[in-house]
């Protein structure tokens, strides 16, 4: 089989990784890709939202399976212009991709089908969101509706923070048309919980859970990022509370979705908060999450194609899902400044200390191969992943293999996982 992905980070990297595992392959390309990810697929200069000229590659290649990483194309609709082409194609259609694309839409959902999450409130104008904040009680949520590169939601703390924030969405229009429409939410406390899903439009099946980390600092300090770094399994999530939410939040999630014609295929990223309420939900996502891929996919036994072709087929429940029993932990490797001013184009050194280790990755996120080598091209620039028997031990090696590697400007947070002491003692 040739397969081509489209997107270019450290997801990207984790599901070529995975991809190059499968017997059936034979050639991977990644458009555009990046450094990394040019060691195991042939990288193609070409931008994930250039649907047409991809869809012409795809064709010219005759590539039997294409795979959309990233939120952008699938929520601008790059899936129905596959099909309409007759191309095969892993990846939500517009219509439902829209889970993700629109807060408002995925909050009426939820309300609508009795999916529990928090109460919220919609507005169109700024005008009437600050009204509303007169009489909320602090810290409240503000979202922009629309995608904005993970930047969109802002956790205000006081009713200035609230107002500023509004401003910066509403009236400054920091992420253009995304902050058209705000939804304002109550604050949740708990334990964030990240759980992927495979889906093919009837059924799903959730995979190992891992959490994120996605402040810029230590102690959960600092701007909100893409996330810093993943652990999974999560020991919050356990037998009982993922029963709870495959009753309460996935299958239903599925079925309404079915339900207003927008079936789902895919793979559906489920943020939850574990509150002292039960599980809800924070946010739908519908990709794999990034940097959560790198410690998922890596423990996953099955072969990915096959799993992806059953959730395009429907016929995901001829499908077990199986993981290993250990644990990954994954620590990004960033440029110092992200996520605001930072420098690219550094030279990376220790690429090659990887090479051969089993059970530890050096997944690229911004990276770019030059005559020099390879440089930094990013803001998250390499995923650091290892696996261990356990989520202690995958830390240590985690945390052990950030050693190996050298850019300058090179910025981590030490305490992924640390979490997992509070468990473990
Ligand atoms: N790590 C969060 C996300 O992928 O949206």
């Amino acid at each position: 089989m040739k397969v081509l992905i489209v997107g270019s980070g450290g997801r990207e990297h984790a599901i070529a990784a995975s991809v190059a595992k499968s017997k059936r392959v034979e050639k991977i390309y990644c458009a555009p890709g990046n450094g990394g990810i040019a060691g195991i697929a042939e990288c193609v200069n070409i931008t994930a939202m250039e649907f047409d000229k991809l869809a012409d590659f795809a064709e010219e290649k005759q590539i039997d399976l294409t795979i959309i990483g990233m939120d952008d194309p699938l929520v601008g609709g790059i899936v129905d212009v596959f099909e309409e082409r007759g191309l095969r194609v892993f990846g939500p259609r517009k219509n439902a991709a829209i889970i993700e694309g629109s807060k408002s839409f995925s909050k009426d959902l939820m309300k609508k089908y009795g999916i529990p999450t928090c109460h919220y409130e919609t507005f169109h104008s700024p005008e009437e969101a600050l009204l509303y904040l007169e009489n909320v009680s602090y810290p409240v949520v503000i979202k922009a509706d629309g995608l904005a590169l993970g930047k969109g939601v802002l956790i205000c703390n006081t009713p200035k923070e609230a107002e500023d924030g509004i401003s910066t969405l509403m009236l400054d229009k920091q992420f253009g048309d995304a902050g058209n429409t705000v939804v304002i939410e109550d604050f949740m406390t708990g334990r964030e919980v990240s759980v992927l899903c495979y889906c093919d439009g009837t059924n799903i099946k959730q995979m190992t859970s891992a959490q994120d980390h996605k402040r810029a600092k230590d102690g959960d300090q600092g701007l909100n990022t893409g996330g810093m770094g993943t652990f999974s399994p999560s020991p919050f999530y356990t037998e009982e509370i993922s029963k709870i939410c495959e009753e309460q939040i996935y299958k239903p999630t599925m079925a309404a979705m079915k339900k207003e014609g927008r079936d789902f295929v895919g793979i559906l990223f489920v943020g939850l908060m574990l509150t002292e309420d039960g599980p809800k939900v924070l946010e739908y996502n519908a990709r794999f999450g990034d940097p959560e891929a790198q410690v998922v996919l890596p423990r996953m036994k099955n072969d990915i194609i096959d799993v992806m072709e059953a959730c395009i087929d429907g016929k995901l429940n001829q499908i077990d899902l199986e993981f290993e029993d250990n644990a990954a932990v994954c620590v990004v490797l960033a440029s110092d400044g992200y996520p605001e001013k930072y420098e690219k184009g550094k030279l990376i050194t220790g690429l090659e200390n990887f090479d051969g280790k089993d059970g530890y990755y050096v997944f690229h996120a911004g990276t770019k191969l030059t005559d020099a080598g390879i440089v930094t091209n990013g803001g998250r620039v390499l995923g650091i992943t290892a696996k261990g028997e356990n989520l202690i031990e995958a830390r240590k090696n985690a945390y052990a293999a950030t050693e190996w590697v050298s850019f300058e400007n090179k910025y981590m947070r030490h305490d992924i996982g640390k979490a997992i002491e509070e468990v473990n003692g």
